[in-house]
């Protein structure tokens, strides 16, 4: 088997970890969560007590970052200068400045060669906005996986719930609301589907019914392109 390069984008919460981790797992790739390395910019810009808006204070501030990934029996660890923020970078604090810092094309740019990177020796199933229409616009496999933002906030809200931070649905639903609009009407990158992207929406599936319907795009994409 060749390399494959599974890309899959969406709004948050439309369960595209999980499941791309779960993916990665039953083909043998390495899943690679890109909103994890941008959740770190956003974790140092908020550790620096620095405005979201202030733009030029967060690109003064990539050359002192040294991010790396490890992979801890298949599971992606974020080390930022030496420190294992994996946790911390879920705090709901930092999704905002993430979200600013996502938008500035300077902090794109700075990533999107580590991206590109961990593709190019890996088989990957990589999740993010952008990965099938900027980082690997040549993915073998790309889908677009989203549910409505009703079904996000609420599995958003268990998952805050799991995580001992719970929070209020409306609050929730209103915050997801808001970064799908930044995220879509950002210039540089917006989320957005690829043309060549085939659409999944999970709104009316379980965990297990949206895995069986993603590893059968990718089964069929990845036989279509000789990748499987
Ligand atoms: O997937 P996530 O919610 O962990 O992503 C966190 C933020 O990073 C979100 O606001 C979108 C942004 N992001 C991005 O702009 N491009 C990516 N490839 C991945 C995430």
């Amino acid at each position: 088997m060749s390399i494959i390069r599974i890309a899959i984008d969406g709004p948050s919460g439309a369960g595209k970890s999980t499941l791309a981790q779960a993916a990665a797992d039953a083909l043998g790739c390495i899943y690679v969560d890109t909103g994890a390395i941008y959740r770190t910019i956003g974790l140092h810009v908020w550790k620096c007590g620095l405005d979201p808006a202030n733009t030029e204070g967060i690109v003064r501030e990539l050359p002192h970052l040294q991010i790396e990934l490890h992979y801890d029996n298949g599971q992606q660890r974020m080390v930022l200068n030496g420190q294992d923020v994996t946790e911390e970078i879920r705090l709901p604090e930092v999704s905002q400045y993430t979200s600013s810092a996502a938008a500035i094309p300077a902090v794109r740019a700075y990533l999107l060669e580590m991206q590109r990177e961990l593709a190019k020796t890996h088989s990957v199933v990589m999740d993010g906005r952008d990965i099938g229409t900027v980082v690997l616009p040549d993915a073998e496999v790309k889908i677009f996986l989203t549910a409505s933002a009703q079904a996000r906030a609420q599995r958003r809200m268990l998952e805050l719930e799991r995580r001992g931070t719970p929070q209020p649905y409306e609050k929730v639903l209103r915050e997801i609301e808001e970064r799908d609009w930044r995220d879509s009407h950002r210039s540089a990158a917006p989320l957005q589907q690829a043309a060549d992207a085939v659409r999944l929406d999970t709104t009316a599936l379980n965990f297990q019914e949206s895995l069986d319907a993603l590893l059968k795009i990718v089964q069929e994409r990845g036989k279509a392109h000789e990748a499987i």
